[in-house]
């Protein structure tokens, strides 16, 4: 990496504002915490003095339960919000719940919304550092940065490498942030799924469209699969659960058929939709680690974003 570099980024809103450079600093210092995980008191004071906010207006266990061993691995103050327990359910604007939360000294702001932009949105009210764990069917920079890092630590690399990912493309923000990022560092990337839920003009974000998942599982080295997100379509999209199991599921046989490619997936699995059950528990999939290495990877953002200073 230049010698010049300097990592400068006050939020994480999205993969889109961050760079090549910037996505490999990220995933160095994510190799440090992974390390700090491993010894016996896995503990750092770097976030001593800071306050955290975990906003969470959309369900979440992963994502939530990721960001908040991370901020207490790093001894910050951590305060947990969710919507169904708070004022919204009285009639509070975020705008409103936003800037009361800061008014109470807040340094960083965690927030999962349903709404595309809501994190943008945020970060124009407050001055508090801000992570997107998610924003609807928009950004989930968080998980294509562990899942960057965990393609590395199985690969040894990440350029040149191959990836298809399957599912609900229209209406996954993890396939949007993975295409970002993965194109940034010199992945192929080829999306793969029904029709009805692949976005038109989708290769204009730098991927290739297969509608044979054979096709993808023989020509990859990766294969990412996607839940299909219910609560982001109006239904409809296609037959039944069975049927798009027997199109677009990866089965224990091609386990066999295609003796290369390795299993991702973000979380929540639906076994016997995405994935056969027995896929899922293979030791070709990585599922497990992605968890794992999400959290030094949410370390390292923490880290970076509150300035940098006492590893
Ligand atoms: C994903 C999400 O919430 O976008 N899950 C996660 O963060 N691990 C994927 C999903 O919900 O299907």
């Amino acid at each position: 990496m230049d010698e010049t570099y300097v990592f400068s980024h006050r939020h994480l809103l999205g993969l889109k504002d961050y760079s090549c450079e910037d996505i490999l600093h990220v995933l160095e210092q994510a190799e440090k915490f992974l390390e700090i995980l491993n010894r016996p008191i896995p503990k750092v004071p770097t976030l001593r003095d800071k306050t955290i906010v975990n906003l969470f207006y959309e369900d979440s266990t992963r994502t939530r339960i990721s960001f908040e061993l991370a901020q207490k691995r790093m001894g910050a103050d951590v305060v947990n919000f969710s919507s169904s327990s708070s004022s919204v359910q009285k009639g509070e604007s975020l705008k409103d719940t936003i800037r009361n939360i800061e008014s109470m000294k807040i340094d960083m702001v965690v927030v999962r919304h349903k709404s595309p932009g809501a994190a943008h949105f945020i970060s124009r009210c407050v001055d508090a550092a801000i992570l997107n764990a998610g924003d609807g069917a928009h950004e989930h920079p968080t998980q294509a940065l562990l899942d960057m890092f965990s393609i590395r630590q199985k690969m040894g690399r990440l350029t040149g490498l191959k990836i298809v990912i399957i599912g609900d493309i229209t209406h996954s923000r993890v396939v949007r942030s993975n295409i970002i990022g993965l194109n940034r560092l010199g992945v192929e990337v080829r999306v793969c799924g029904p029709r009805t839920m692949m976005p038109l003009f989708i290769e204009e974000l730098g991927v290739t469209v297969s509608y044979n998942l054979e096709e993808c599982l023989e020509w990859c080295d990766m294969a990412m699969a996607l839940r299909i997100q219910m609560e982001r379509q109006g239904g409809g999209l296609f037959p039944s659960q069975r049927e798009y199991h027997e199109r677009f599921g990866i089965k224990k046989r091609h386990l066999l058929q295609f003796p290369k490619f390795t299993i991702m997936h973000p979380g929540p699995i639906n076994r016997g939709v995405e994935l056969e059950s027995e896929v899922a528990d293979s030791p070709r999939a990585i599922i497990l680690n992605q968890v794992t290495n999400g959290l030094a990877v949410r370390m390292a953002v923490l880290y970076l974003l509150s300035g940098g200073k006492r590893v």
